[in-house]
């Protein structure tokens, strides 16, 4: 069985490797291709675990859930890897392939969006970018329409008899994550007594390092574009490094941050 496939077959190699395409002439172009590319495909491996994660979760089945979580945390350190190599790109190089880029920019990146949605963070105007490719959009909004991984985390503390308010776990998925006194209580509970806890006390770690890298692929995603473009403007319409800087801002699980002050 399977006896005529090849390493370049299974892998679908001639696809793959046939799908960049410089356009500037720059040396630096292929790099900053690939970089995209392969972060994509990080990306793509990242959704496939939390959806995966996710149904564990709901399932109350957290050993399995525990194991994919810390592969993502282990794929977002390739991500993270991945600012030290497109660095060495000069805004000479870029400046060359700027003009081929357009509009486009990491901005419209469906599934940077699908993992942050995924997560908890949640910003429903950002589907609109994705319109003119309807199967896009509507696996957005369906996503959307589900519970995030934080708020069946925060589901599961209510099923294990953590006081969580009605009106926290019927929230509108759409948003993003409020903060909610009685979550931070629930799990400072947890954090002062991991023993009594120990899944729970796991999972919310679990949780933490995820968002720790992705603030980490954030900030060096920053200070990457700063030394190649600066304040310029991005292709895709934001500020620049003012936007990025505003979105370090952002944090998917605000209880389980206020918690350790709470502690
Ligand atoms: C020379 C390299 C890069 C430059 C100059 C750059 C620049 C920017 C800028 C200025 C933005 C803000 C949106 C805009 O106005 O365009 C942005 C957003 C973004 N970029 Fe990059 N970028 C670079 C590389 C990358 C790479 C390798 C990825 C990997 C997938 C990426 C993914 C993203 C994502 C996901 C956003 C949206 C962030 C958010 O909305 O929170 N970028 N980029």
């Amino acid at each position: 069985m399977g006896s005529d496939v090849t390493y370049s077959s299974y892998l679908d190699l001639d696809r793959i490797l046939a799908a960049q395409h410089p356009a500037s002439g720059a040396h630096d172009e292929m790099l900053f291709i690939i970089v995209h590319q392969a972060s994509e495909l990080w990306l793509k491996l990242c959704i496939h675990e939390l959806v995966a994660a996710r149904e564990c979760l709901i399932a109350d089945d957290l050993r399995p859930a525990f194991k994919m979580l810390a592969r993502v945390a282990r794929a977002q350190g390739q991500l993270i890897q991945s600012w030290d190599v497109l660095s060495t790109m000069t805004p000479h190089d870029y400046s060359t392939v700027r003009p081929h880029l357009g509009g486009s920019s990491g901005f419209q990146s469906a599934q940077y969006r699908m993992m942050e949605f995924l997560l908890g963070g949640r910003n429903p105007d950002m589907v609109a970018m994705h319109e003119a490719t309807p199967e896009v959009a509507g696996a957005l909004r369906a996503e959307l329409g589900r519970r995030s991984i934080y708020a069946e985390a925060v589901a599961l503390l209510a099923r294990r008899g953590f006081a969580i308010p009605a009106e926290v776990l019927a929230r509108d998925h759409a948003d993003g994550w409020a903060f909610s006194p009685e979550v931070e209580a629930a799990w400072a509970e947890i954090y002062r007594d991991p023993e009594a806890h120990w899944d729970l006390y796991e999972l919310a770690e679990k949780l933490v390092d995820l968002e720790y890298h992705f603030q980490r692929w954030r900030f060096g995603h920053l200070k990457t574009v700063e030394r190649i473009i600066g304040f310029k403007k991005g292709t895709g319409g934001t500020p620049g490094v003012p936007y990025l800087a505003g979105v370090l801002k952002q944090a998917f699980f605000p209880e389980l941050l206020s918690v350790r002050t709470a502690l």
